[in-house]
């Protein structure tokens, strides 16, 4: 008794794709974006200590500063550097395109100022504390849990050794694999409405 083609196709593939899918949530591969000061982004007379304190960043959560080029730039400093304005040293890296993308790799702090003019000591800096993605079990709230199934233990067969009345058991291994692949595909467009 061999389940049709089309099911098994079905299965296996469903199977596979709620793996990687939960594979990519778990690691934390699905990551937000966030715009420095939000739709004011990254210019000066606003306080980025309340824009930051605003937000939970976790790694691979993606900053994106927005500026005119040449009236700004973005520096990523050491804490020290961070405090004093002087970046004659402490600089990890240094951005001035007036739309730039920083992934944040590491769960550690991470501290940008502006290093034009005065821009840093008039307020142009801030430090975020980023968590690791993984430990958050459910990703910035969104995603709904997966949870993937073992394949029924007896894919096909007649059920020779069970008197149990079991609704389960007598749905038998094509109702299973036909109901697993609904589920699977149903909860697969859940996951990307948009
Ligand atoms: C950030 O995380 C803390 C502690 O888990 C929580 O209390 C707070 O509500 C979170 N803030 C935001 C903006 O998600
Ligand atoms: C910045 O630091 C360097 C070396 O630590 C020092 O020589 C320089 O004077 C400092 N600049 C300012 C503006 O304090
Ligand atoms: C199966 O049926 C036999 C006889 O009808 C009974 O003795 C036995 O206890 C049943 N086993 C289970 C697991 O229900």
């Amino acid at each position: 008794m061999e389940d049709p083609p089309l099911l098994q196709r079905c299965y296996f593939s469903s199977f596979l794709l709620v793996l990687v899918i939960q594979g990519l949530l778990v690691n934390g591969a699905r990551s937000e974006v966030y715009t420095v000061g939000d739709s004011e982004g990254w210019d000066t007379g606003i306080d980025y200590g309340v824009w930051s304190h605003n937000y939970n960043f976790s790694t691979g959560d993606i900053l994106i500063f927005k500026y005119v080029k040449s009236q700004h730039n973005v520096y990523e400093v050491t804490e020290s550097t961070y405090r004093s304005c002087n970046s004659s040293s402490g600089v990890l890296d240094a951005y001035d395109t007036g739309s730039d993308r920083v992934t944040l790799k590491e769960a550690r702090k991470h501290w940008f100022i502006c290093d034009v003019g005065g821009h840093c000591l008039g307020g142009m800096r801030f430090g975020i504390d980023v968590s690791r993605g993984s430990t958050n079990g459910s990703p910035h709230g969104g995603a709904p849990s997966l949870q993937a199934q073992p394949p029924p233990s007896t894919p096909d067969g007649p059920d020779t050794n069970n008197n149990g009345s079991s609704k389960l058991k007598s749905a038998g291994p094509r109702g299973w694999t036909l109901l697993f692949c609904i589920v699977a595909w149903v909860r697969l467009v859940d996951l990307f409405p948009k």
